[in-house]
């Protein structure tokens, strides 16, 4: 992580009262392929990243929480008591932790805590997974003598964006953020909860993010309108094929049954997300045998749907998709939610240079500013530093 303990204890020090606390971080993520399949029941790929928040929390010895958000400069205290939380959104995010841990039985007490971050906000690399894993990690070590497992500290982090936030999120964000494993990728089940640490050191190739820097932002965004998309035609499918629980269960046949019955535009989402979960498993297959070809073929695909037929692409980004393709880089695609941020490339090292290069050129040239390159390292998932 770049982000420096130093900085954050010297900014507790200084707005609280002097005293040190203890100091825990969680990372952000990428995600290889499979996306929009997490609440679908699917399979998704992700790996967490190097950047992610660090905080630093001690408690208080009242039933207030006093937040300082170092990179806002914002302070705002709320109580653990009152229902309604805090108004402005990042506090909400620790509000609906707490409230979500003290609803498992978490005696959670009131804590200062200053946090802050380096995973590009609104980049589709789950800063607020970050933030919100941190948290529930944080507080089950210092009120829960560590007895919540990780995966329901994850689902704590997604109920608080459903609740709190009022973004209906999949698992994988929170999940990878909790789980994730320097120099392994993780395929998730989201249906059962297992998941499996895929070492991945493609020999020859590097995975890169290209940031288009258009802010994606999930809250109140048609994010929410796609998972009604694939619910509804899943029950319509479900009403004839009752072992059909969730688009990960159906076919395109059953698909196509139900097509008479449903509006066009939630067949073309639903048709996607049955693309995406055989893209996955094809993925996983590829992995193991060094295949990078086949795995990157994948990821075009998948930007295509996701584009063409899931529409949460954007000008900016089909145009890195189409410099990658252009520049011969094996695989390219939009990564997490779409509707702005990061594509994902995996490319071969001897076209990195020039690929990197042509792609800031040519953005700049189309758009007027730069993209952020950033080179992807996988990191652990949430720990205690301090
Ligand atoms: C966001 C959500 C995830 C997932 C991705 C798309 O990152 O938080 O749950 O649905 O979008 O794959």
């Amino acid at each position: 992580m770049n982000l420096k303990i130093d900085d954050v204890r010297s900014r507790f020090i200084k707005h609280f009262d002097g005293s040190t606390g203890s100091i825990y971080a969680s990372p952000g993520r990428i995600n290889l392929i499979g996306e929009h399949t997490d609440y679908n029941d699917g399979f998704v790929f992700p790996g967490a990243v190097q950047q992610g928040m660090i905080a630093e929390i001690k408690p208080n010895g009242t039933r207030n929480v006093r937040a300082y958000s170092i990179d806002l400069k914002d302070k705002v205290e709320f109580s653990l008591d009152d229902e309604k939380g805090p108004k402005a959104t990042w506090a909400r995010y620790i509000f609906g932790v707490c409230r979500e841990m003290m609803a498992l039985g978490v005696p959670v007490g009131g804590f200062n805590t200053a946090f802050s971050g380096d995973v590009p906000l609104g980049a589709g690399m789950s800063s607020s997974a970050a933030l919100e894993s941190v948290y529930a990690f944080a507080l089950n070590d210092l009120w829960g003598d560590n007895k919540i497992e990780k995966m329901e500290l994850a689902r704590v982090g997604q109920r608080t964006e459903h609740k709190y936030i009022g973004v209906n999120c999949g698992i994988m964000d929170q999940f990878a953020s909790i789980h994730g494993k320097a120099g392994s990728l993780m395929r998730l089940d989201c249906r059962s909860g297992e998941f499996k640490y895929y070492p991945f050191d493609p020999k020859g190739y590097k995975l890169v993010l290209v940031n288009s820097c258009v802010k994606h932002e999930l809250v109140g965004s048609p994010y929410n309108d796609r998972r009604k998309s694939c619910e509804n035609v899943a029950a319509k499918i479900n009403a004839k094929h009752p072992e059909v629980k969730s688009l990960r269960d159906a076919t395109y046949e059953m698909l196509d049954e139900v097509r008479p019955e449903v509006s066009k535009e939630d067949a073309m989402r639903a048709h996607y997300v049955i693309g995406e979960r055989e893209r996955v498993l094809t993925v996983c297959d590829a992995l193991e045998k060094g295949d990078y070809e086949t795995v990157g073929h994948m990821m075009y695909e998948t930007h295509y749907g996701l584009s063409k037929e899931y529409e949460v692409s954007c000008e900016e980004l089909d145009f890195l998709n189409d410099i990658a393709k252009q520049e011969g880089v094996t695989g390219s695609r939009i990564m997490g939610g779409g509707f702005g941020g990061c594509t994902i490339n995996l490319v071969s090292e001897e076209l990195y240079n020039n690929f990197v290069k042509v792609a800031v050129d040519k953005f700049a040239e189309k758009f007027g500013k730069k993209p952020v390159i950033i080179d992807v390292v996988i990191g652990d998932g949430a720990r205690k530093l301090e």
